[in-house]
């Protein structure tokens, strides 16, 4: 879908949005298209109790010389925000999929008094494309009313310049978005440790990216342990991806921001195997790795200033003659030997080492993992925030605006000396689940606690939202790239001044 940005003007045929403010009614451009279809613009609305809510749409076919008038309600003037434009972008999409448009103008009518600088309209591109996403490289034969129609979307607003910039740098974290969905959708006959690691080279590289990848002799030296123990019982050779992008080589301090994510490539559960039922869903156990390689793509795409390193486990799950045993003792590359009582809490495992070596290597200021860690965040969260756990309060204070900024949401949950004590264990340092079922989601970030020494760190528990069982506005049912609109916005606003 091209995207293209003009001055307010009504086109010569086709398709119109008009985007209406709650209670404002019809602008400029609107109160003229209205006025060349003989009021019936104004007729429908009075007839449909229209007012411009965010949830008001109302179709007029065929008046003046267009083919169709879609009216699409934005709310509130006043709470007019980034992510209120990028939902409307969404809904627009996908309404002029319904009518199987081509391409499409949208006008932002903006009433006479709107706050000046107000820029809606690269926000609402956004939205639209985010949209647009599809994972059907794996379907052969489509019938044509299944193929997403639109091609071209034209955005008429005052301020088209600026538009463009803007959505040119947006443009590049969509990109990225788009990259973590691919990787996270692919199944895993087609995506295992190896493929992963070199569609992470392949892409990243081409931005500039520094690509490092350690395979099992590297990481059997450096005494990862508890990362090659997971996938000990695969075919598929583990993986220690690590991504270095210097976009502030002239900054002070030299020590990066660090992403770390869980790429667990397929986990059955090991020997403490999983029910067959919705095991299909755990091809997504590796969205944290995606989400780590996507935000890497876009800061490097956006061209951030700032330094940043991505660092992410790709290992496979499954049991077999050779796979790890409930009870197995490890020993992680920090020295920490762990009591291995339940194979399917491999994440933390896999983190552990991948945590500890990123501290180690390269000191970093502060360090994020995102892990598909617990099913029991879903209990506790659903899938409107991810869990958060932080053991700094400014760092957590961040990444909460952030979320709310970006509408990928955090909570934060607690972390406390409580729950560390029962990942106690007799035979070694500790063991990698609790005794009870309380608390699951405290207990596996407690556990990584164990690997970040002092490093200023959150971990986002992301098992929730990673993956959509129906569309949202931006967001078609798939998979969500969560993390990497949200960490590009942390950056900007905290790392980039
Ligand atoms: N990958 C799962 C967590 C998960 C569950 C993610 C559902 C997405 C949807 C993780 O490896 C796991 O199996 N966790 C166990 C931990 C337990 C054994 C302590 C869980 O949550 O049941
Ligand atoms: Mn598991
Ligand atoms: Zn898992």
């Amino acid at each position: 879908m091209e995207i293209n940005f003009v001055k307010p003007a009504l086109p010569g045929s086709g398709t119109v949005v008009l985007v209406i403010f709650e209670s404002q009614g019809l602008g400029e451009l609107g109160q003229t298209l209205d006025r060349a279809a003989g009021g019936q613009l104004t007729r429908a609305m009075t007839a449909a109790e229209f007012t411009g809510k965010s949830d008001d749409m109302l179709m007029i076919q065929a008046p003046a010389w267009f083919d169709r008038v879609l009216l699409v309600g934005f709310g509130p003037l006043d709470k007019a925000k980034p992510t209120i434009a990028e939902a409307a972008g969404g809904r627009i999409y996908a309404l002029l999929g319904a009518v199987k448009a081509t391409s499409a103008t949208v006008v932002l009518d903006m009433p006479k008094d709107a706050p000046a600088g107000l820029n809606l309209a690269a926000d609402l591109a956004v939205g639209a494309l985010l949209r647009s996403y599809r994972f059907d490289k794996y379907r052969t034969v489509q019938k044509p009313g299944q193929k997403p129609t639109l091609v071209e979307l034209t955005i008429a607003t005052l301020h088209p310049n600026a538009a463009r910039s803007s959505f040119g740098r947006a443009k590049a974290v969509a990109d990225a978005v788009f990259f973590t969905r691919d990787l996270v959708s692919e199944p895993a006959n087609m995506l295992y440790p190896e493929s992963f690691a070199e569609r992470v080279r392949e892409r990243l590289t081409a931005l500039g990216v520094t690509v490092e990848i350690l395979g099992e002799s590297k990481l059997a030296k450096l005494g990862m342990g508890a990362l090659l123990g997971v996938g000990q019982g695969s075919e598929r050779e583990t993986q220690l991806v690590v991504m270095s992008y210097n976009g502030a080589p002239k900054v002070k301090n030299k020590r990066p921001i660090a992403f770390v994510g869980k790429g667990v490539t397929f986990d059955t559960g090991g020997i403490s195997l999983k029910p067959g039922a919705g095991m299909e869903d755990m091809k997504w156990d590796m969205a944290g790795a995606g989400a780590v390689a996507g935000l890497i793509a876009a800061l490097a795409g956006r061209k951030a200033k700032v330094n940043a390193v991505g660092v992410i486990a790709l290992v496979e799950n499954m049991p077999d003659g050779k796979a790890q045993r409930p009870g197995d003792i490890v020993k992680s590359m920090s020295g920490q030997t762990i009591e291995v009582l339940n194979t399917d809490a491999e994440g933390r495992l896999a983190l552990a080492d991948a945590l500890w070596y990123t501290v180690d290597r390269f000191k970093p200021q502060a360090m994020i993992d995102l892990a598909t860690l617990t099913g029991a965040v879903i209990i506790a969260l659903g899938s409107e925030f991810a869990g958060m756990f932080a053991n700094d309060d400014v760092l957590a204070e961040q990444l909460l605006a952030a979320g709310t900024e970006s509408g990928e949401k955090l909570w934060r949950l607690p972390m406390a000396d409580a729950y560390d004590k029962q990942i106690d264990t007799d035979a070694a340092d500790m063991k990698n689940i609790s005794d009870g079922r309380g608390a699951g989601s405290a207990i596996g970030a407690v556990f990584l606690k164990r690997f970040v020494k002092d490093t200023r760190w959150a971990h986002l528990d992301i098992a929730g939202v990673a993956w959509a069982k129906k569309d949202t506005a931006t967001v078609p049912k798939g998979a969500t790239a969560f993390g990497v609109r949200l960490l590009d916005r942390f950056v900007a606003d905290v790392f980039e001044h």
